[in-house]
């Protein structure tokens, strides 16, 4: 069976390596846009999102529209699962149509990996649940390094609503593979000990101060309110104990750089001053996410299973 990309846990150092260094490749010049090639023409993939996305779903888009290939996006809203098709019969439906690769996202941790075992169009994952989003964590291995930074021994604070991140286990599980430090901090409610498992070199801490002290990066999450059925923590203090603000950085690493997968939440958990601040590498992350996907999209349609 053909595979797509699931996720970062299953993938050895050197599969995660191939593709940042492929990626290197399709980064644009200075001052000039991305290469169009048609090292992919004449394919087509279907983006099918069931949660809402703006960077994820128009990056791998555009990532397959610049390699040559067709692309066509489908959101839940619009498709028969508002006529209560379920999801098993919806990819089958898609499947029938031949596309070389379905790109999905969903709420439901585990959902690709459950189609995948009964599919042989590859799927690649754009994010299932609280669990991964892999091309998430590569874009995010691809901004570190493209600072000069390699990610052995870095010291990467994670912080905010770690339980419902699927960015923070995807990191998690790509950085420990580089021995990178992670550290994991939010409000006790949004902190599972049990992450601590993902790697010897994963700690954790509530204390917001500790985990940016001497960090090389400093990576934020927004508060995946969409994912609590109730509130785990005073909004109106959310900010006070986990807003990032410009007092902070001077805690870390001189040449600390701040990172957020987006979308931001100005004034709840990142302050204005530092997502627009010199030290702010957000929409490098944007703009590495069309490279890391065309890498990643032209590995899974060439048949190079990423796992
Ligand atoms: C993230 C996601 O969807 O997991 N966004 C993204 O893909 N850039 C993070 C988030 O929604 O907070």
């Amino acid at each position: 069976m053909r595979a797509g990309l699931l996720g970062i846990e299953g993938l050895t150092r050197d599969e995660i390596q191939a593709i940042l260094d492929r990626a290197r490749n399709f980064q644009p010049k200075p001052d000039e846009g991305f290469r169009k090639l048609d090292l992919l023409r004449g394919r087509m993939v279907v983006n099918l999102f069931f949660e809402a996305s703006t960077r994820t779903r128009t990056s791998f888009e555009i990532a397959a529209k610049y390699l040559g290939a067709d692309s066509v996006s489908i959101t839940a809203q619009a498709s028969s699962v508002s006529k209560g098709e379920s999801l098993v019969d919806t990819l089958n439906t898609l499947a029938a149509m031949r596309p070389d690769a379905i790109i999905m996202r969903h709420a439901a941790s585990g959902a690709p990996h459950f189609l995948q075992r009964h599919m042989e169009t590859p799927i690649i994952n754009a994010g299932d649940g609280t669990h991964e989003h892999p091309t998430q964590a590569l874009l995010d291995a691809r901004t570190i390094l493209d600072r000069g930074a390699s990610l052995e021994g870095l010291r990467v604070a994670i912080i905010g609503d770690i339980a419902h991140s699927r960015v923070a286990r995807s990191n998690a599980y790509l950085l420990s593979k580089y021995g990178a430090n992670i550290v994991l901090c939010g409000p006790a409610s949004l902190l599972p000990q049990e992450l601590k498992q993902i790697a010897p070199g994963v700690t954790l801490t509530t204390r917001m101060k500790e985990a940016i002290r001497d960090a090389d990066v400093i990576m934020m999450l927004r508060v995946q309110l969409e994912r609590q059925h109730e509130s785990a923590f005073p909004a109106s203090e959310y900010f006070q104990f986990y807003g990032l603000r410009l007092e902070h950085l001077r805690l870390a690493k001189p040449e600390v750089i701040v990172m957020h997968p987006g979308p931001i939440n100005r004034g709840r958990e990142i302050s204005s001053e530092v997502a627009d601040s010199q030290r702010s590498v957000i929409l490098n992350q944007v703009e590495n996410g069309i490279a890391v996907r065309m890498a990643v999209l032209e590995r899974v349609l060439s048949g190079g299973a990423v796992n």
